[in-house]
């Protein structure tokens, strides 16, 4: 009875919020079929091709406070680092000799990196690398901030909206931040030239069935080249310690919604997904998912990057995650491949 809708998102055709909100309520029992068609969608545009992309986690202070995520700012239990430019720089160069040709420059929105300490870091590994794709996902910034990044040499840019709700944002933020804010920075990324990833957590506190059947409209009106999703976890340091966390079950039933809604997004399966399952990052590829970022940190940092608790991969080495991604990615029926892994609406089967 619902493969009606599944069928319906399948051939590009609109739904409307009921209708993404009856798939949600009845995933159990269409949860099938959805992965079996996103996977064919993402076959027409991406092949088997599974894309990573070397995440660089270069500083773990943050101004912000958000109730959720174990580097806030008011979390003094945390040991906070910065790389310095040389460090990072390096990073991008240990990655290149694994293969990666997508560099993801993450941290908190801390202050000391400034435009120019930024530019000059994005412009050396441009330089070093011109067959990268650069990926920053830095918070939120000035237009000029972004502008200045993007003439660097930047092709990316991965900024969270968190939820679509700006009821439920304000739930998830303190008063400090803005929803309207947050918004703003994906419309100046996008009129910049970026490609834009977005993204929320699965099961975050306070979100209901109703509000992820809006994510799926907004991001259907949005178009984003990128769309990560993963569980929300509690982390023990923050004031959502007690919260229940996001399942796996509904993380992968959204991602192949996703996936139907958009066939040529870029969709991770993230390492929070890996996190609350042994196999979340294989069933996250295997509902539809075409990316994996692993980290490309150097180790004595990793255990100090925790946005949430329990997180994988803190102690192995870059090369170790590589060996055993392409293992696991194998189990899929999909295999790694080391190209930049650019956004194409142009179908290649
Ligand atoms: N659980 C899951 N994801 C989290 N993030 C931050 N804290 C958590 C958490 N406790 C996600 C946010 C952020 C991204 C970098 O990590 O969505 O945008
Ligand atoms: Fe890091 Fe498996 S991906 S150890």
């Amino acid at each position: 009875m619902y493969k009606g809708l599944i069928d319906k998102l399948a051939s590009r055709a609109e739904l409307s919020h009921d209708e993404y909100l009856t798939l949600i309520r009845n995933r159990d029992e269409i949860r099938d079929y959805a992965s079996a068609l996103a996977r064919a969608a993402r076959h027409q545009y991406y092949g088997d091709r599974i894309y990573i992309r070397g995440l660089i986690e270069f500083t773990n202070y943050c101004k912000n406070n958000c109730y959720y995520c174990g580097i806030r700012a008011g979390n003094s239990n945390v040991d906070r680092y910065r790389l310095m430019p040389e460090d990072i720089i390096a990073c991008a160069d240990v990655g290149y000799d694994l293969g990666f040709r997508t560099f993801v420059l993450q941290g908190g929105e801390d202050s000391f990196y400034t435009d120019t300490i930024l530019a000059r870091i994005v412009s050396s590994i441009r330089k070093n690398h011109a067959d990268c794709a650069i990926t920053l996902s830095l918070g939120e910034r000035s237009r000029k901030s972004y502008q200045i990044l993007r003439e660097a040499g930047a092709d990316r840019y991965l900024l969270r909206h968190e939820t679509c709700s700006k009821t439920h944002y304000e739930t998830l933020h303190p008063d400090s931040m803005s929803f309207e804010r947050r918004i703003q920075c994906i419309c100046d990324l996008k009129e910049l030239g970026y490609q834009v990833g977005v993204g929320f957590m699965v099961g975050s506190p306070n979100q209901t069935e109703k509000h992820l059947a809006e994510e799926l409209l907004f991001l259907k009106k949005l178009k984003p080249h990128m769309v990560g999703i993963g569980p929300f976890i509690p982390h023990k340091d923050t004031p959502f310690r007690d919260e229940s966390g996001g399942t796996s079950e509904l993380t992968t039933f959204l991602l192949s919604l996703i996936r139907l809604t958009l066939p040529e997004v870029l969709l991770p399966a993230t390492t929070a997904l890996g996190t609350i399952d042994p196999l979340g990052r294989e069933n996250g590829i295997r509902a539809g998912a075409n990316v994996l970022m692993p980290n490309l940190s150097p180790v004595d940092v990793r255990k100090k990057y925790m946005l949430y608790d329990n997180k994988i991969c803190t102690g192995e080495e870059a090369a170790q995650c590589i060996t055993c991604l392409k293992n696991r990615v194998r189990t899929t029926g999909c295999e790694i491949v080391t190209d930049r892994g650019d956004y194409t609406d142009v179908p290649c089967h």
